[in-house]
C-alpha cells in the first residue's frame, strides 16, 4: 500500500465513523425532529475546536449477531473542544447506532474523556439519547454505568458536570445525570424515569404517557429533576453555553470575570419603592435581583421548581455570584421542603465551586402545615441550614422586608458566618410577625378586652414600632448596617470587592454528614 493510500485507508474509516448507524438512521433521527450526536456536538461547541477521540473503538460482542454489526466509534461520540474559547470535554451518545444504548466499548469510552478531565481540571458535558443497558452485554452494561456513576461521584465538586437529556434516558441510566450538578432537557423530545410507562401500568395499573411520566415539563415544575428546560434542541445546547460562562473549570480557581461595562456604582431608584406600603402585599423578588446585577442578566435554575425560592447566576462588578432568594409573589415566600432541598443543593454548587453567595431575604418563615410536617420539612429545611452553615465562600445577605423566625436563622444570617448582612430600611427582623406574636403575648388582654378589636391593633402598630424594624437586629451587631435599597448595588460590588480574599475553612473531616 503507498503512503497515500494508507492516507485515504484513514479518511474512508473516518467518514465511515462519522456516518455511525448510517444515512438511514441519520434521516430517521431527522424526521423526528432529533438532530444527530456530532451535530449536537457542533453546536455546544465553538467552531471546529471538537477533537474526537476514539473513533474507532468498536464494540467486541459476537453473541445475538452482533459481530456482524460493528459501527466505528460504537455509540457514542467523544472528545474534547472548547465553549468562549474555554477547555470542554464532552459525550454525546447516538442513537443511529443501537439505539445509542450502552454496552462495555461506549462506556469505556466516556470513563477515558471523565479520567481526563479530572486529571486536567475540566468541566464534562454529556449529551444523552440512550436506549438504556445494551440488552446484548447484559451485565457487562450494568458494570459500564457503575464505572461512570463512580467517576460522576469523585469527580464532584472537583470539576462541574453538565447532563443534557435529548432522547430517553430510562433505568438506572437516570444515575449519572442525577449526580451531576445540572440536568438540562429539552421539551416534548426527551424523557427521564427509573421505570417506564408500561411497567408503571403493570404494577401500579396507572395509565400515563412518557411525556406525563417523565417530559421535561413534569421534572421541571414537579419532580424537580431538571433543572433548565429548552423549547428545542437548538435552544437548550444554547442555554448550556450562556451558563458554562459563569462556571470555573474546576474547584481550584474562581468563576471567570467579565465585565460588562455596566457601572459598578450605578444607584438604582427605583428599589427604594419596590416593596409595597402593605407587608403582607407580594413583589417580584427577580424584578430586584435583575435591577442590581450586571445588565440584568440573570440566569435562572430551577425556574419552575419550587418557585418560593429563586436561585441562579449573575454577575456583579463582572464577578459571578451565586443568587439565592426568597420570593415573596409565591407562598408569601415561606420556606418548604422543595425551596430547601433546591436552594441546599445550589447553595452547595457554589461553595464548591467558589462562588460568592448573595441571599435576598423576605421570608415569613416555614409553611406551616401536616403536608410539610409529615413530609419532613424539619430535614429538609435542615439541608439549606446545613448548606449555609458548611459555606466558606464570601456570603452577602440583603434583608428587604421580613426575616421572621428560624428562617431568619436559615437565610445566611450572621450567625452561620455571613460576612456582609444588610438590611433595607423597612426590614422586620423579629421571631414571627406582629399579628401573630400580639395573638400570643397578650392573649389575656384581649381576651378581657371592651374592644379586642381596636386594642389589637393598637397592640400591633406598638409591635410593629418597636420590633419589626432592622434596628434591634443591628444595635447587636447582627447586620452590619441598614442601607438605602437605591445604594444595594454598589454596597454589593464593594463588600465583594472587600471579601476577595476571604479564607476560611471547616475543621478537618472526612465530610460532614448533611441530613439528605
Ligand atoms: C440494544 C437497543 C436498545 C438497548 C434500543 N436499541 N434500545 N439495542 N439495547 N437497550 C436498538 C433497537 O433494537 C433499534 O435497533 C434501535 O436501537 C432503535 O430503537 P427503536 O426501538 O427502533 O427506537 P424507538 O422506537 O425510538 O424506541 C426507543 C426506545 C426503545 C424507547 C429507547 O428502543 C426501547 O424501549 N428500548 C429498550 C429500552 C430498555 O428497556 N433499556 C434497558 C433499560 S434498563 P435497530 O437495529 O432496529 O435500529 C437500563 C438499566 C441501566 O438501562 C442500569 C444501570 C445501572
Amino acid at each position: 500500500m503507498t503512503k497515500k493510500s494508507k492516507i485515504e485507508e484513514l479518511r474512508e474509516k473516518r467518514a465511515e465513523s462519522r456516518l455511525g448507524g448510517g444515512e438511514k438512521r441519520i434521516e430517521a433521527q431527522h424526521a423526528r425532529g432529533k438532530l444527530t450526536a456530532r451535530e449536537r456536538i457542533e453546536l455546544l461547541l465553538d467552531k471546529g475546536s471538537f477533537r474526537e477521540t476514539d473513533a474507532f473503538v468498536t464494540h467486541r460482542v459476537e453473541d445475538f449477531g452482533l459481530g456482524e454489526r460493528k459501527y466505528l466509534g460504537d455509540s457514542v461520540v467523544t472528545g474534547w473542544g472548547t465553549i468562549d474559547n474555554r477547555l470542554v470535554y464532552v459525550f454525546s451518545q447516538d442513537f443511529t447506532v443501537f439505539g445509542g444504548s450502552l454496552g462495555q466499548a461506549h462506556a469505556q469510552k466516556i470513563v477515558k474523556i471523565m479520567d481526563m478531565a479530572l486529571k486536567n481540571g475540566a468541566p464534562v458535558i454529556g449529551l444523552n439519547d440512550s436506549g438504556g443497558a445494551r440488552i446484548q452485554e447484559g451485565v457487562v452494561s450494568l458494570g459500564g454505568y457503575a464505572d461512570i456513576f463512580l467517576r460522576n461521584t469523585l469527580a464532584s465538586g472537583v470539576i462541574p458536570q453538565i447532563s443534557v437529556i435529548m432522547g430517553p434516558c430510562a433505568g438506572g441510566a437516570v444515575y449519572s445525570p442525577a449526580i451531576t450538578d445540572f440536568i438540562f432537557m429539552v421539551k416534548e423530545s426527551s424523557y427521564m424515569f427509573i421505570t417506564g410507562p408500561e411497567v408503571v401500568k403493570t404494577v401500579t395499573h396507572e395509565d400515563v404517557s412518557f411525556e406525563e411520566l417523565g417530559g421535561a415539563g413534569v421534572h421541571s415544575d414537579t419532580s424537580g429533576v431538571c433543572h433548565v428546560a429548552g423549547d428545542s434542541e437548538v435552544e437548550t445546547l444554547a442555554l448550556v453555553r450562556e451558563m458554562f460562562a459563569f462556571l470555573p473549570q474546576n474547584n481550584m480557581e474562581d468563576p471567570p470575570l467579565f465585565d460588562s461595562g455596566d457601572d459598578p456604582l450605578r444607584r438604582e431608584e427605583a428599589l427604594d419603592t419596590i416593596i409595597p406600603e402593605d407587608p403582607s402585599k407580594p413583589y417580584d423578588m427577580k424584578d430586584v435581583i435583575r435591577l442590581i446585577v450586571d445588565d440584568r442578566k440573570f440566569f435562572e435554575i430551577h425556574a419552575e421548581y419550587a418557585a418560593n425560592i429563586v436561585v441562579g447566576f449573575a454577575r456583579l462588578g463582572g464577578r459571578p455570584v451565586g443568587i439565592v432568594a426568597n420570593q415573596p409573589a409565591v407562598l408569601a415566600g415561606a420556606l418548604d421542603i422543595d425551596s430547601s432541598k433546591k436552594a441546599g443543593r445550589f447553595v452547595r454548587f457554589c461553595d464548591a465551586f467558589n462562588f460568592p453567595i448573595i441571599t435576598f431575604v423576605d421570608v415569613p418563615g416555614f409553611l406551616p402545615g401536616v403536608d410539610q410536617e409529615h413530609g419532613g420539612v424539619i430535614s429538609s429545611g435542615a439541608k439549606l441550614l446545613y448548606a449555609f452553615c458548611e459555606a466558606t465562600v464570601p456570603k452577602l445577605t440583603v434583608i428587604t422586608r421580613k426575616a421572621y423566625g428560624g428562617a431568619y436563622d436559615v437565610m445566611s444570617s450572621k450567625h452561620i458566618r455571613a460576612d456582609f448582612n444588610v438590611a433595607w430600611p423597612g426590614a422586620e427582623i423579629a421571631v414571627m410577625g406582629p399579628d401573630g406574636a400580639v395573638n400570643i403575648i397578650f392573649r389575656k388582654e384581649l381576651v378581657e378586652a371592651d374592644d379586642p378589636t381596636s386594642r389589637k391593633d393598637e397592640l400591633v402598630a406598638d409591635y410593629r414600632d418597636k420590633f419589626a424594624n432592622p434596628y434591634i437586629a443591628a444595635s447587636y451587631g447582627y447586620i452590619d448596617d441598614v442601607i438605602e435599597p437605591g445604594e444595594t448595588r454598589p454596597r454589593l460590588i464593594n463588600a465583594l470587592n472587600m471579601l476577595e480574599n476571604k479564607r476560611d475553612q471547616n475543621p478537618p473531616k472526612k465530610h460532614g454528614n448533611i441530613p439528605l
